[in-house]
């Protein structure tokens, strides 16, 4: 298995706890305090409590619980321990202001990367867990926590951030094909789902690779696109209780749904959507975003499809083909080579995957051939989350990792996304990495791929 060399020392940590800082810095930049608290939503945080949040994540687990120094704020975990401040009180609390925070955000990285700050007294027993996984951990949540704080922007109509990096009006944003690429067969058999000790990082919803079995399948080689959702929606899609769930139905009925959320149609028939705070015709060859686990669920009866498991849609990312006699694909084995990334073990490059802000945007769903996996299913890292089948829950022999609120609390009522979207870090994902969302969400940058009834 490939490690991440640019984490492989801690002056390569350091350094991208920086760039990672410097991008939520970029993010925020341009917000006001009182655009900084926002009005109080079920879905989203207050800005201000976010940023100041990822810092304290960061001073707990590497100054405090790992180095042992003493907190720097005396009320901070009463400000900012997610565990413990419910979410809808966010708004209510003391929160400093924007520069007091900042201040503070920028005061923790300094003494995280400053030698002076290490340990005060001889580092705690931690299981076997060292300083480069503490670090890994606030940096990756940071990661995280920037994909959310551009989905808050999204939420709110605020406008879209000014990041550096992005590249706009990419001549890869629009591949000029409309036909479908149809899907890809997968033969099934067993394979090693989840991840291994080998691997440099691995979060504990991970832990650990066991073997699956899957039936030969029929995966999608694209996402589902804005054009194929759209004929679902005036096909009377939202109105016919057939292709709901109960739970989708009945949620529909709640918010009174008829199309995806930042959706208008104009007098003339035309398709409009709301990007961040303007609104821009809906490009068909775009994946469907912003559509929810219920939205998708029904999509799929409406076309006669299925969202694709978990285990299918890891063994159709990551399995290399095994040959049988003749040269013919044949079932899986369990000692099949699995790869990082669709395209193998070489870390994400812009022309593979649309991740990092890089295309401010999503893609056309057929981009970035380079990116396929071995049997040519496009774009599974990158452009969009895609949510599947499957419910969120731990491996087999599941024990919790130190952070022990990442996974645990969240099993059983929320839906399995895997994949990345555009403003994912390529730090951040791979193959076997698990996000989960409750299946209401409609505001997180997700859509779906289909597998063939
Ligand atoms: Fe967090």
């Amino acid at each position: 298995m490939a490690t991440l060399p640019s984490l492989s020392t801690l002056e390569h940590l350091f350094a991208a706890l920086e760039e990672a800082r410097a991008r939520t810095l970029e993010l925020i930049d341009d917000l006001s305090d009182e655009q900084m608290i926002g009005p109080r939503l079920a879905i989203v945080n207050p800005l201000r409590w976010e940023i100041g949040h990822v810092a304290w994540f960061q001073e707990y687990w590497v100054l405090r619980h790992f180095r042992g120094l003493p907190p720097i704020l005396p009320e901070g975990d009463k400000l900012y321990d997610s565990a413990r401040i419910p979410h809808d009180t966010r708004w209510d609390l003391p929160l400093p202001s924007k520069a007091e925070t900042l201040k503070y955000v920028l005061q923790v990285l300094e003494r995280i990367t400053n030698p002076s700050h290490s340990a005060s007294r001889t580092v705690k027993e931690t299981n076997d867990y060292h300083e480069d996984y503490f670090l890994k951990l606030a940096l990756y949540h940071e990661y995280m926590h920037a994909e959310a704080i551009t989905y808050t922007r999204q939420t709110l109509g605020y406008p879209a951030p000014r990041i550096g990096i992005a590249q706009r009006g990419k001549a890869q944003n629009d591949s000029g094909h409309s036909a479908s690429l149809g899907d890809a067969e997968i033969p099934g058999g067993t394979f090693l789902m989840g991840s291994t000790p080998d691997m440099p990082f691995v979060f504990d919803n991970e832990q650990w690779a066991h073997e699956v079995r899957v039936e030969p399948f029929r995966i999608a080689r694209t996402a589902v696109t804005n054009g194929e959702f759209m004929n679902f929606v005036e096909d009377g899609g939202y109105q016919r209780r057939e292709w709901w769930s109960p739970d989708g139905w009945a949620w529909r009925e709640a918010v009174q749904a008829d199309r995806p959320v930042y959706w208008k149609r104009e007098a003339n028939g035309r398709w409009l959507r709301r990007n961040f705070d303007r609104w821009v015709r809906l490009e068909e060859r775009h994946p469907a975003l912003h559509v929810n686990w219920y939205e998708a669920d029904a999509y799929c009866r409406w076309a006669h499809r299925r969202l694709p498991t978990e285990a299918e849609w890891e063994m159709a990312a990551s399995v290399e083909p095994a040959s049988g006699p003749n040269g013919v694909s044949s079932a899986l084995r369990t000692s099949s080579r699995k790869r990082l990334f669709p395209w193998g073990d070489d870390l994400p490059t812009p022309d593979r995957a649309n991740l990092d802000w890089r295309s401010m945007g999503c893609v056309d769903v057929d981009a970035l051939p380079a990116g396929d996996s071995s049997y040519g299913c496009r774009q599974m890292i990158g452009n969009v989350w895609e949510w599947t089948a499957t419910d969120f829950g731990p491996y087999p022999g599941f024990s919790p990792g130190p952070y022990k609120e990442y996974s645990a609390p969240w099993f059983g009522d929320h839906k399995v996304l895997r994949g990345g979207c555009w403003v994912t870090r390529s730090g951040l994902i791979r193959n076997n990495y698990r996000n989960f969302y409750k299946p209401h969400r409609r505001d997180v940058w997700a859509g779906f791929r289909t597998c063939a009834l």
